[in-house]
């Protein structure tokens, strides 16, 4: 008997040029097989799926004998086409732990155009008890699909990582490059071995195309391998193009052949005729691509500062084997921005496609799969309700209904009265609910991650000053305080450093009130963000906040910032607000920092650009903004920033860390090129130039 399941559609796109994504159509078989209905094919051998992946793939890209031979620290990149149900990444995970060194990364990186939802990907998995240990895990941890986007997941204390891009093969893959210009794509992370999956050509040929196998030269290295279950002549003719030299080889089952490939030493020479090139290019200009791919033999890093950027960022490097020595200025770390009781888990979302919207997403539910397996230690997943408590919220809201209709595991559109069952006291609006967001105390959080054996925390040391040095950087010209890698996460002081002085930071000065549990205000179960924000008593105490002041520098408690709290909360709380409203101000508690916030609201993540030789590069922008300038842009070796997180460094830090441990390691980035370069920390001197500022 063959059974359909029912195919959903998400994200009608507002881009002509973007096709719909569907998740995947399947009938299954009467063994319990799963087959597209849609391309009429198999998801994998009917003879068995996981030994044909295993022959295919996993032999003829020669990984047991690979994965043996590879020193320590070091990350191999596998790339595949069509993430189906994830049996190939399994089964490449399951070989990686017999055969890699304990401290090396497998990256998994692989776009898929017809996702499989949660429940059919459970079933097809089911097929496979032996990798259940393994199978159990991708099912907890698998994504919550809004339309086109990039999915960072980490396994087992990140030595797995999958990075699973929702978009056309080819497309997804340009995503990953640099840039888009072909005369820099060695400046690409690498992919070490390609699982060329994808339904057979003769049913699939849209995916087989040229920009597809131009993607994988681009990508590809001298010794990049490459193996595909197909041997059809448009797969040949591909991977000849992309520079691979090729061979016939017998396939699994009832397949006399398939392909095994690899690249030689001077496929990158003749590819592009590079002349023709530099005289007519198309492609922006290149101030983003950062030269220096140095791998750092000595693993070891200085961060100054330990609030949650800092100690994210600690962690990152720290999982990926570097030794790291975070400096903070106060006799304890998370004492300033990060030093709050109860910080919420919340990230603005939008149905517009900008950069904005598309970090605000991604990096939401990054921070909810990061910190789901630490909620007991961190804070409470009470779920977050953001109100419709205006006329602006409300439109928003129904604006958002469209793109998040089916993402219920992210975010769901419940009315007033479902919103004060959910919150445990009455409310008058209707919201948006965050089923799997909560309140954290980032103290606490920035705890649990400096816990690691290769992180040394060294308290009441201020950085005054970074000066290069032979072999990297040296802060306070303390010998002891030397390493090849600096990153700078001290926040708004950043703008002390004489690197990272011409960035346009802000100070925001905001004030968080204690208020002190009533009987009725002890209902409250969940988040409640309005105009301000309470969290469900903790200790017998809600944090409720925050107030915004530009440009003020005064650390002290104000009592009109407790009642500008309180009026926030108005709205939505009127009757449980009576008691706190009647108690004497003065007698409340509270606390005062300061964010760190960049003109467009992205934090600066990346290398930091080298002021002089950037602006004297890249001049002619001041007379023409597109004037393509072949040259790249000149960044600091060894020098890297995490700062700008705002009002959201609950959300923001966890991928912020993800995306410069990338940089810093040369690994492929956990979200789109554009993304990284919105990021860019150089973006305001490009923008200066362009605006004739400078
Ligand atoms: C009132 C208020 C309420 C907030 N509410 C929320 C919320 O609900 N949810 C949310 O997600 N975010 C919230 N935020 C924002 C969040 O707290 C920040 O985004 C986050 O803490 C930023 O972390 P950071 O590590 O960049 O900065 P910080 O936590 O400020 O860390 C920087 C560290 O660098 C140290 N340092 C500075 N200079 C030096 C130096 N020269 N040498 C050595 N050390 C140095 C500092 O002492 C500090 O510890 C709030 C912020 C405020 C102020
Ligand atoms: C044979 S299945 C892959 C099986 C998968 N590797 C596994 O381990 O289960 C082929 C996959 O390619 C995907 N696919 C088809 N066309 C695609 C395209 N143009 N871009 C990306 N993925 C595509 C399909 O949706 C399907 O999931």
């Amino acid at each position: 008997m063959v059974r359909a399941s029912a195919g959903r559609i998400w994200s009608v796109s507002s881009n002509p040029c973007q096709d719909q994504i569907h998740y995947a159509q399947l009938n299954w078989d009467e063994d319990g097989q799963p087959l597209s209905s849609v391309f009429g094919d198999v998801y994998f051998s009917r003879v068995n799926g996981l030994e044909e992946t295993r022959h295919v793939f996993l032999q003829h890209n020669q990984l047991a004998q690979r994965w043996e031979a590879l020193p320590e620290k070091v990350h191999f990149v596998i790339a595949e086409t069509g993430f189906g149900s994830g049996l190939n990444f399994l089964a490449a995970w399951e070989l990686w732990l017999t055969t890699a060194p304990r401290s090396a990364q497998l990256h998994f990186v692989s776009v898929e155009k017809f996702p499989l939802d949660k429940n059919d990907l459970i079933r097809a998995l089911a097929l496979w008890p032996e990798l259940e240990f393994l199978s159990q895990q991708l099912i907890d941890a698998y994504p919550c699909i809004v339309g086109e986007g990039f999915h960072r997941l980490s396994f087992m204390d990140g030595r797995i990582k999958l990075t699973l891009i929702i978009n056309d093969a080819a497309r997804g893959f340009s995503k990953l490059l640099t840039t888009t210009d072909p005369l820099y794509s060695q400046y690409s992370a690498k992919v070490d071995a390609w699982f060329l999956d994808g339904f057979a050509p003769s049913k699939n040929p849209q995916m087989w195309s040229e920009d597809l196998f131009s993607c994988i030269h681009q990508l590809s290295n001298a010794g990049t391998s490459a193996a595909t279950f197909s041997a059809a002549a448009i797969v040949k003719k591909g991977l000849k193009f992309a520079g691979f030299a090729i061979e016939k080889v017998t396939g699994f089952g009832r397949k006399r052949e398939m392909l095994k490939a690899i690249m030689p030493n001077n496929s990158q020479d003749y590819f592009y005729p590079q002349p023709a090139y530099k005289s007519a290019s198309t492609f922006p200009s290149s101030w983003s691509i950062n030269t220096n791919l140095d791998i750092y033999p000595d693993k070891h890093a200085l961060i100054i500062g330990a609030g949650l950027a800092g100690c994210s960022s600690a962690r990152a490097l720290a999982e990926r084997g570097w030794k790291v020595t975070l400096l903070e200025r106060n006799n304890a770390i998370a004492s300033e921005a990060s030093g709050n009781p109860q910080g919420v888990l919340y990230a603005k979302l939008s149905y517009k496609e900008e950069a904005q919207a598309e970090f605000n997403l991604t990096s939401l539910q990054f921070a909810q799969s990061f910190y789901s397996s630490h909620w007991a230690n961190i804070g409470k997943k009470t779920g977050v309700l953001q109100l419709a408590h205006c006329d602006s919220e409300q439109v928003l809201q129904t604006q958002l209904q469209e793109k998040f209709a089916a993402a219920d595991e992210l975010v769901q559109f419940v009315s007033c009265t479902k919103a004060s069952e959910i919150a445990g006291v009455p409310l008058s609006f209707n919201a948006i609910y965050f089923p799997n967001a909560g309140w954290i105390n980032p103290a606490k959080l920035c705890e649990q991650l400096v816990s690691h054996p290769l992180i040394n925390v060294v308290t009441g040391i201020a950085a005054f000053n970074i000066q290069r040095t032979e072999h990297g950087w040296c802060i306070n010209n303390d010998r002891e305080l030397q390493a090849p890698v600096v990153i700078i996460a001290n926040a708004r002081d950043a703008q002390h450093f004489e690197q990272t002085q011409h960035l346009p930071i802000k100070s925001i000065r905001g004030q968080v009130t204690y208020l002190p549990a009533t009987i009725a205000s002890k209902e409250i179960k969940t988040v409640i963000c309005s105009e301000g924000y309470i969290a469900p008593a903790s200790a017998g105490i809600h944090c409720t906040g925050a107030t915004f002041n530009l440009k003020e520098e005064s650390k002290e408690l104000r009592v009109e910032d407790h009642q500008t709290n309180l009026e926030n909360l108005r709205e939505p709380l009127q009757e449980l607000l009576a008691e706190w409203e009647n108690s004497d101000k003065h007698s409340l508690d509270g606390r005062v920092a300061f964010r760190c916030t960049l003109p467009d609201y992205l934090p600066a993540v990346g290398p930091v650009a080298d002021e002089p030789a950037m602006l004297h590069s890249f001049a002619s922008l001041r007379k023409n903004a597109r004037a393509f300038i072949q040259d790249t842009g000149k960044y600091l070796p060894g020098l890297y920033l995490n700062i700008g997180h705002g009002s959201r460094g609950l959300a923001y830090t966890p991928l912020c860390a993800e995306i410069l441990a990338a940089h810093i390691n040369n690994e492929p980035q956990p979200i789109a090129r554009d993304l990284v370069n919105a990021l860019n920390p150089a973006r305001f001197l490009i923008r200066d130039l362009i605006k004739n500022k400078r």
